[in-house]
């Protein structure tokens, strides 16, 4: 039988302090401290992430531990996000598990946050997991990319956003509906009662299988603006098919894309990831177009979706297993690619 190896997973990339604790590829616990400071906002303010990350590390490390019934004693590595990300928010993160490391004397095992989003369909033993290669379509609030995963270590990135990320869409023309930030949960909720064919948005013709959401986002904010002149009231009247065609065109980008992808690479693996993997319609449209072109569709577990540590751990516990350990000299990175 197979020896345990206990992983420490840290993520500190953004706005959620994370930690979360795997037992091999099993996660034993999995805690997450989000940040509503930002709320008032509208947004994520970088130096108020950071604050918080420092506030709240100490405690999730702990809660973390404690769910998961380990000693800080019995750990056999720490896995954190060296990257991308937002730098102030990276480096409490990075400091923290490299001092935690030293005081162990256990080895610091950096990992890339997207990385940590492709992966996720590879914790536990029990649901089935892609074979390589596959495309990983990573959709958060920072990235919308289309991803060739030849091994666990090896990836290309064949596509990518030229300028907001889908989850940015998603969070932007939530702002203008006045919701708070996040947005992509609320304008999801609302969708379910809309009809997502009441207003039509433009589908951006951006080539190969790159996207562009701001001249979207920018259509939908003008066709908003421009109704609230007319009537004050449009976006309450109209909130749920609002939401409905909102999310049906962004969803609609990305699906025409994937195809795309499928087409260009034979590829018919599909696995997506990210914040946006959350999405009910995302989830729906892929099980029915993978059924319909014959792909192998991987929809992770909605607790893996949004930035987790678990995600961490799990790559921490690939690279410790094959030996691609870190060391203390790796800095944070914010631009850090694929
Ligand atoms: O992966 P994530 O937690 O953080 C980043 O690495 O960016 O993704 C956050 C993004 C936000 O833009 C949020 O609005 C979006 O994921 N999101 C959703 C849903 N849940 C989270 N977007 C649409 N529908 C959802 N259900
Ligand atoms: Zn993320």
């Amino acid at each position: 039988m197979q020896k345990p190896c206990y992983i420490l997973g840290i993520e500190s990339s953004c706005d959620d302090t994370a930690a979360a604790i795997l037992e091999n590829d099993v996660v034993l616990s999995n805690v997450i401290a989000k940040q509503e400071i930002h709320i008032e906002y509208g947004g994520v303010v970088p130096e108020l992430a950071s604050r918080a990350h420092q506030i709240n590390i100490i405690p999730v490390v702990e809660m973390a531990l404690k769910k998961a019934g380990i000693e800080k004693k019995q750990l056999n590595a720490i896995a954190y996000t060296r990257g991308p990300g937002l730098l102030g928010s990276l480096l409490i993160g990075s400091s923290f598990s490299k001092s935690l490391s030293m005081g162990l004397k256990i080895p610091l095992i950096e990992v890339n946050h997207m990385h940590g989003h492709i992966l996720c369909h590879f914790i536990d033993n029990k649901q089935s997991k892609p074979e390589f290669p596959f495309l990983g379509i990573t959709v958060s609030g920072g990235h919308t990319q289309i991803v060739m995963v030849e091994d666990y270590f090896t990836m290309n990135e064949i596509g990518g956003s030229l300028d907001d990320a889908i989850g940015e869409a998603f969070d932007k023309c939530g702002k203008a509906m006045g919701f708070d930030y996040p947005a992509g949960p609320i304008i999801d909720k609302y969708s379910k009662n809309g009809n997502p064919k009441k207003f039509k948005f433009p589908i951006p013709k951006v080539k190969d299988l790159d996207f562009s959401f701001s001249g979207f986002k920018t259509s939908v904010l003008n066709f908003i603006n421009k109704n609230v002149i007319l009537d004050q009231n449009f976006i309450e009247k109209n909130v749920e098919d609002l939401c409905a065609s909102i999310q049906y065109t962004l969803i609609e980008i990305l699906m025409l894309k994937i195809e795309l992808a499928t087409k260009k690479t034979g590829i018919t693996q599909i696995a997506i990831g990210g914040g946006v993997a959350a999405n009910s319609e995302l989830r729906k449209r892929l099980n029915h177009e993978g059924k319909k072109n014959n792909w192998k569709t991987y929809i992770p577990n909605i607790n893996y979706t949004t930035d987790n540590a678990a995600m961490i751990g799990l790559v921490g516990y690939l690279k410790y297993k094959n030996s691609h350990l870190g060391n203390l000299k790796q800095k944070a990175l914010s631009n850090y690619k694929i």
